[in-house]
């Protein structure tokens, strides 16, 4: 590619970026493609079904342990607090935390699709009628502005499904310090999954039914629907993979030959075996998840666990 990058104008936004990402990614010396492009309608229906299979144990895990601790948990939000969450979905889990929480004063559920965000807040507002929902449509990889109207509230941060793994490091760390700045901040609790068994690792991102493996490879199928490429669907294959230096997952797709590419104009070489970087799924051990916490102005005051530690939920206290 030479010089800009020029990119022909269409009516969709969305399809413009997720070319501009696709063409960027692609260029790179190690090809990658933003894991951000997996959540499209079918995508977000795939991974809801990715929580419910037999080998993904983060999500049912994850829900046990807010059960077991909600009273605990939902006590950290001082009496007429907010509940902050980040990428907030369907806000199912979150539910556990309303339910022990009659004292909330406010819930704000913050999410980038903005559909989705606002029917389940409107879905939680005739649920639970006491309580001041107040959605914000937002990016959580970048800085969030919550609500200038709860400036003054206390407030309780929560960010579950160790969707802190699939960030770098650096973003993970910036995430964490950009809440520790809210106003009125108190505490962060965090859902974090846990080193183990690398065989129950890579079981839970490939799965036998191949749920997974769809989900990855629904990248593929919207760069050709929406960015005008020809992916041969039939030519790469879905691969998670455990990097131990890392503790991560990587989840990846691999040409299985020599191959060219075609998108938006732009000839793109494979050779036989060769990744394109996908999604990568961080994993974490107290100590780790002590470095990281402290690192960005926290330290943790307490590590909920289910009885074989394969998933945690830490509260994080902000340290001076
Ligand atoms: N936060 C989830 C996790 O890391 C997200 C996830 C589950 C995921 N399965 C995936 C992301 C497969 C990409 C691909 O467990």
């Amino acid at each position: 590619m030479d010089g800009t990058l020029q990119v022909k104008t269409t009516a969709h936004p969305e399809t413009d970026a997720l070319t501009v990402d696709a063409l960027e990614g692609l260029s790179q010396p190690q090809k990658t493609l933003s894991p951000k492009w997996l959540y499209d309608h079918t995508g977000s229906a795939l991974f809801e079904r990715i929580t419910q299979l037999p080998e993904y144990y983060p999500t049912r895990t994850e829900a046990g342990i807010l059960r077991d601790n909600a009273t605990a948990l939902a006590g950290l939000v001082p009496n007429g607090g907010a509940l902050v969450e980040l990428g907030s979905g369907a806000s199912v889990k979150t539910r556990t935390l309303l339910d022990a929480g009659a004292h909330f004063g406010a819930y704000v559920p913050i999410d980038i699709s903005r559909d989705f965000l606002f029917e389940t807040a409107e879905d939680l507002a005739r649920r639970y009628s006491a309580l001041t929902i107040t959605p914000v449509v937002a990016d959580f990889t970048g800085p969030v502005a919550l609500p200038p109207t709860l400036a003054q509230t206390p407030k309780v941060g929560f960010f579950p499904g160790s969707t802190i793994g699939n960030l770098v490091p650096e973003r993970a760390q910036a995430l964490l310090a950009g809440a520790r700045n809210w106003d009125g901040i108190e505490a962060f609790i965090l859902g974090a999954d846990m080193v183990k068994d690398t065989h129950d690792l890579i079981a839970a991102y490939d799965d036998a039914q191949g749920v997974t493996a769809q989900f990855i490879s629904n990248i593929l199928v919207r760069l050709n629907r929406e960015a005008g490429a020809d992916f041969d669907l039939s030519a790469f294959a879905y691969r998670a993979s455990w990097d131990p230096e890392l503790a991560r997952i990587d989840m990846a797709l691999v040409s299985l030959r020599d191959q060219s590419v075609t998108l938006a104009g732009e000839v793109f070489a494979f050779h036989d075996q060769e990744p394109i970087h996908v999604s990568a799924a961080r994993k974490y051990t107290p100590q780790s998840l002590a470095l990281l916490a402290h690192a960005a102005g926290w330290e943790v005051a307490t590590r909920h666990r289910d009885a074989d530690d394969r998933f945690s939920v830490v509260v994080l206290a902000p340290r001076d």
